[in-house]
């Protein structure tokens, strides 16, 4: 009897999990093929700005500058996102010398030419948390001394390009409204029901979950060693371009580095002094630029779509050597944390393109604004 019932079980459990696969397979083949029929075909090359984004840039500052006075420490405010650093250290920026003609523009204009640059590493998190936490990893870039009038600056800034980037491919929101949407669930503490916004299915945001979920990875074994990506399409003189930058070893002398203790909390800042402070080996990076090919579903306005490396592959157009260097200084560490970087502190040739981009202009300068005037401290940059 007991024989008969278990056997009775089994078949039973094999049944529903047959039926559980067969729902996946045909859940998942619908939704590719929904995503290729949604993702196909041109696009615009041009920027198209929905009529209610400058009322909801609003609402995000606002949004904005709550979280950054909940997540402040005893003794600073810190940045709404990227808050920890794992240092800032010294760059330079050279174009290829052989650089191809048409993508001569801005700061790549003059081939062969080296920037001095500030470099900013960091976790992506609003407030800092142990290195082994799930998390983003950014990098920022800012090119020092460069001439001619920027889209976006102060007295400290007129002279910066910044480049600002992290590590993944695509950004959890589309546009504007799904981040004001999206922000202000998280802000009240619904993570993963920011992405199912009503009980109507049509505004479930199941592939930003997954794009979220793979957002928040483990850490890299150093900072130097991620790939670190624009996201945003930007302009690169007449060209819609996205940009990364790749670590680059074979320019730089072999290295291997000494395994880090990743229980530590700044295991990553520890991984960088190591390599740069005490065995004194510089780390190398290229800048690549992808150019949209808009016969092709390459959006503008579109941040969680990546831009197909098959069609439109990525090429260097310049080097970024990190020198062997200290950075580790009381007084560096606290400059570092002064530093603005903002992607409209750029040449008109680099151009922030699409609705994430446009409302970042204004979300970042009054973040930077609002925790310097709280710290009361200068903007150094
Ligand atoms: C393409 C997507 C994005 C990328 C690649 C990106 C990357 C970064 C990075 C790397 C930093 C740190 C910069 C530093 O080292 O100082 C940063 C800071 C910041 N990000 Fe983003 N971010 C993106 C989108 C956004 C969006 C949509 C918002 C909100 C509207 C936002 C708000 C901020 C703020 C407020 C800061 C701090 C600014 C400051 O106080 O100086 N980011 N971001």
């Amino acid at each position: 009897m007991l024989k008969r019932f278990w056997l009775w079980l089994g078949r039973l459990l094999g049944k529903l999990l047959l039926i559980l696969l067969l729902v996946g397979l045909v859940g998942w083949g619908t939704g590719e093929a929904y995503y290729a029929w949604k993702f196909s075909g041109p696009v615009s090359a041009e920027e198209q700005i929905p009529a209610d984004e400058a009322a909801l840039t609003q609402t995000i500052i606002e949004d904005a500058i709550r979280i950054v006075e909940q997540h402040r420490d005893n003794t600073r405010v810190l940045r709404d996102a990227h808050a920890k650093a794992h240092g800032c250290v010294k760059a330079e920026m050279t174009v290829l010398p052989d650089l191809s003609p048409e993508l001569r523009h801005g700061v790549l204009a003059e081939p062969g030419k080296s920037w001095q640059a500030w470099m900013r590493l960091s976790n992506g998190n609003a407030y800092p948390q142990f290195d082994s936490a799930r998390d983003a990893r950014g990098m920022a870039i800012k090119l020092l001394d460069v001439p001619g009038d920027k889209l976006l600056s102060s007295k400290a800034t007129a002279g910066d390009q910044d480049f600002v980037m992290f590590n993944n491919s695509v950004f959890f929101v589309r546009d504007v409204a799904e981040y004001k949407q999206n922000f202000a669930a998280q802000a009240d503490g619904h993570k993963v029901l920011a992405f199912f916004p009503s009980w109507d299915p049509r505004s479930w945001e199941i592939r930003h979950l997954f794009i979220a979920l793979k957002t928040l990875a483990p850490a890299p074994d150093s900072p130097v060693s991620a790939t670190y990506n624009s996201i945003a399409p930007f302009k690169l003189g007449p060209h819609n371009i996205k940009y990364r930058v790749v670590p680059d070893p074979l320019s730089c002398p072999p290295y291997q580095l000494p395994e880090q203790n990743t229980k530590l909390p700044n295991f990553l800042r520890n991984a960088l002094y190591q390599q740069l402070s005490l065995d004194r080996v510089p780390a190398c990076f290229a800048l690549q630029v992808q150019r949209q090919n808009p016969q092709h579903y390459m959006p503008i306005e579109d941040t969680s779509v990546e831009w197909s490396e098959a069609i439109s592959p990525f090429v260097t157009v310049a080097t970024v050597k990190v020198p062997a260097q200290d950075f580790d200084s009381r007084e560096q560490n606290l400059f570092c944390d002064n530093l603005s970087f903002n992607p409209w502190h750029a040449l008109p040739e680099h151009r922030p393109i699409g609705g994430i981009n446009r409302l970042r202009k204004a979300v970042y300068e009054a973040v930077s604004v609002y925790r310097h005037q709280r710290n009361d401290a200068p903007q150094a940059h």
